[in-house]
């Protein structure tokens, strides 16, 4: 008896969640969609369109950004009675999409992970600042991520996934025409494609290179002040950064308001450095500021000297051990001892930021031990080939020899027979 009371009252309300269900069922399909599907660029959204978007797939609406009520036909759907907004103008699609976005408790439901502070950060931005001017021109949003097929930044679809980027804030920064009033450099994107770190990003698909927003930021996009640029770089280049920030350029820059790093390398067209920034080239980077036989240019004449030494001796090292190798002789322990020589000169050319002679002098200096001792390696086994050829020459010929006599004493006897 007391069983059936207990069936029926789990049993009952579930019955009724049934069939409340069925007309839910029944219309399961946004209106919106019905509609919107059908009409022309740019009031189309199609069904398709909308089920890549990470709102429609986290079980959002059309309603959840818009208002209005989706399971309502005709243009019912989009009354103010049904709470329908309206377009949704430019300037207040910051706040529309903050809305859900600056939630913490809100995302946490669905992504603990998230971030929630891109509005917060957004209106710190240059975007963000002239966007409350009024400006209309600066990036919101939708300009970055796109709309009613967006997808999360980790989709390599997505256009701020790392790869697209630079594509994406190009649309703006490229265009001069477009830019025009804001009397800003246009050439962000021409130059970051030529640089290293553009060839590093996209040829080798090394995602820790740096594209536009690892410099700027993505929600706080500003350019870096001239304060924070080494700062920027010494993310990644840890080694140049610790040995600048103890040499006195530091100083000296930060006192005439000279960007660091900057100075000598370049913003967005970063190239691979070499041995010729140092000379007094085309290239040479230190003559902007120092003057022929000063003393920090007898310092970067040494420096320079020091690198080509190194240089030159792994070369040297490098075409003995080959012509060694070539005739037949074991030098294999000696090659592979070569490549402590290039570390060093690698090692060299980041102590170059120390802008002094003696850290350069120490790293060249354990680098020619090395090349000294492998270019005897190969002094050796060439010395040792020529001896083994010696050996063989004199084996050779007297064999000639022996041949030759034996010849003479063949000849002999038969002269003696006949
Ligand atoms: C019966 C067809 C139909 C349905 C249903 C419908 N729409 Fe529309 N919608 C239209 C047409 C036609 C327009 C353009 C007419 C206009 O400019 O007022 C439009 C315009 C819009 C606009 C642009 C408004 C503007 O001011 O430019 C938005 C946004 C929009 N619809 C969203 C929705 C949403 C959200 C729903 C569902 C809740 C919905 N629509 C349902 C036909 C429909
Ligand atoms: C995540 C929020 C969001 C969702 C979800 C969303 N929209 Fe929008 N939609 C926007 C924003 C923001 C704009 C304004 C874009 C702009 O002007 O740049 C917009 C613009 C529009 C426009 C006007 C286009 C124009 O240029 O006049 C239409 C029509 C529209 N949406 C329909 C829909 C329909 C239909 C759905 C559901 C299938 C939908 N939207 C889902 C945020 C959303
Ligand atoms: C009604 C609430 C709501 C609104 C309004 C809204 N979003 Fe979302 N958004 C979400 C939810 C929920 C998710 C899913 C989070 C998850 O599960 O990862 C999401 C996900 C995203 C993601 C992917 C995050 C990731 O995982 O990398 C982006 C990007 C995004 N939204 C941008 C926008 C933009 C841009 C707007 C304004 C046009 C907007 N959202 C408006 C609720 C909202
Ligand atoms: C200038 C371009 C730009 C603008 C404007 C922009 N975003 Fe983003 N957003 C990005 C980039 C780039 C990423 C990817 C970051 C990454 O790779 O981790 C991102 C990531 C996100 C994410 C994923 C979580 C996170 O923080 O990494 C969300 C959510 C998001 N944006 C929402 C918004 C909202 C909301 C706005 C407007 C208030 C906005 N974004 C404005 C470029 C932009
Ligand atoms: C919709 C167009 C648009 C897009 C897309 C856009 N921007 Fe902008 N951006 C602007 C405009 C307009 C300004 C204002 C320029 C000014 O007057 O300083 C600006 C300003 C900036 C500034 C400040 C420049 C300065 O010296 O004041 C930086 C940095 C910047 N954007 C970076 C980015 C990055 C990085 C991206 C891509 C993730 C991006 N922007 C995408 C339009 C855009
Ligand atoms: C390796 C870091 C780095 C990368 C990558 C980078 N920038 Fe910059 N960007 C800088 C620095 C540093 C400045 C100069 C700041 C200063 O002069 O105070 C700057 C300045 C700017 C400015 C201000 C105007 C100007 O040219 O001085 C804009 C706009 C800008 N960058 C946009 C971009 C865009 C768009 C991309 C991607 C195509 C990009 N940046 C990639 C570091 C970077
Ligand atoms: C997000 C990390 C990151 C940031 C930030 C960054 N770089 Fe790089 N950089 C790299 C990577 C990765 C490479 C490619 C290394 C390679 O060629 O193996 C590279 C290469 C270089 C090279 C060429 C090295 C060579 O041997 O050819 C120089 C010079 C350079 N970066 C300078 C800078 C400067 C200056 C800044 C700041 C304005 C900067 N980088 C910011 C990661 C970064
Ligand atoms: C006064 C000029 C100057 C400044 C300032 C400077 N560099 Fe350099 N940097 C050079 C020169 C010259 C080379 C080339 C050395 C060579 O190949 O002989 C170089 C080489 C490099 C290289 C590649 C070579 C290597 O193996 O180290 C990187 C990466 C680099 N610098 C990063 C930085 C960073 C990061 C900063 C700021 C903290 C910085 N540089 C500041 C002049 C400078
Ligand atoms: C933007 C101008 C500028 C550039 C470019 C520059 N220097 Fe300097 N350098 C200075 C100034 C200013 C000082 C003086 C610092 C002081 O008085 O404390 C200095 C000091 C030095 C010193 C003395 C350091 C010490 O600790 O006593 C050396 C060595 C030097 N620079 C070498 C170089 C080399 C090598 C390069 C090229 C890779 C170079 N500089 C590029 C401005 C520059």
């Amino acid at each position: 008896m007391w069983r059936n009371k207990t069936i029926w009252r789990y049993a009952w309300p579930g019955l009724l969640l049934c069939l409340a269900a069925v007309p839910a069922l029944a219309q399961s399909t946004s209106t919106c969609l019905d509609c919107h599907a059908t009409l022309d660029p740019p009031l189309q959204v199609t069904e398709q369109q909308f089920a890549a978007d990470i709102h429609a797939q986290k079980g959002l609406t059309c309603a959840s950004c818009h208002g209005g009520d989706p399971k309502l036909a005709d243009m019912d759907a989009m009354s103010k009675k049904a709470g329908f907004r309206g377009k949704i103008e430019k300037k207040q699609i910051p706040e529309l999409c903050g809305k859900c976005h600056s939630d913490g408790a809100y995302m946490r439901q669905y992504n603990p992970s998230l971030r929630t502070d891109q509005l917060a950060q957004y209106k710190t931005s240059v975007h963000g600042k002239l966007l409350a001017k009024g400006d209309l021109k600066v990036a919101v949003c939708t300009d970055c991520h796109g709309l009613h097929g967006l997808r999360p930044a980790s989709d390599t679809r997505s256009q701020v996934h790392p790869l697209n980027v630079a594509k994406t804030c190009s649309r703006c920064h490229a265009d001069a025409a477009y830019m025009k009033d804001h009397h800003i450099p246009t050439d962000q994107f021409a130059k970051y494609t030529t640089s290293v770190h553009f060839d590093a990003l996209t040829v080798r698909g090394d995602l820790s290179a740096p594209t536009c927003t690892t410099c700027h930021g993505n929600h706080g996009a500003a350019p870096p002040g001239v304060d924070s640029v080494q700062n920027v770089c010494s993310n990644c280049h840890v080694f140049q950064s610790q040995l600048y920030e103890k040499s006195s350029h530091k100083a000296a820059f930060q006192r005439s308001a000279l960007p660091g790093c900057m100075v000598c390398h370049g913003k967005h067209d970063i190239s691979h450095p070499t041995d010729a920034n140092l000379g007094a080239g085309p290239k040479a980077v230190c003559m902007q500021c120092h003057k022929p036989g000063d003393v920090c240019d007898q310092a970067r004449v040494k420096i320079l000297g020091n690198l080509t030494q190194l240089d030159d001796g792994i070369r040297g090292a490098d075409q003995l051990l080959a012509a060694a190798e070539a005739s037949g002789m074991e030098v294999s322990e000696a090659r592979l001892e070569q490549d402590q020589a290039r570390d060093a000169l690698t090692k060299a050319r980041v102590s170059i930021h120390r802008f002094r002679v003696d850290p350069v002098n120490q790293d060249v200096q354990a680098g020619m031990k090395i090349v000294a001792k492998n270019l005897q390696a190969g002094k050796d086994a060439l010395r040792e080939r020529d001896y083994r050829r010696m050996g063989l020459g004199v084996a050779l010929l007297s064999i000639f020899m022996v041949l030759v006599g034996l010849r003479l004493y063949i000849g002999k006897m038969e002269q003696k027979a006949r």
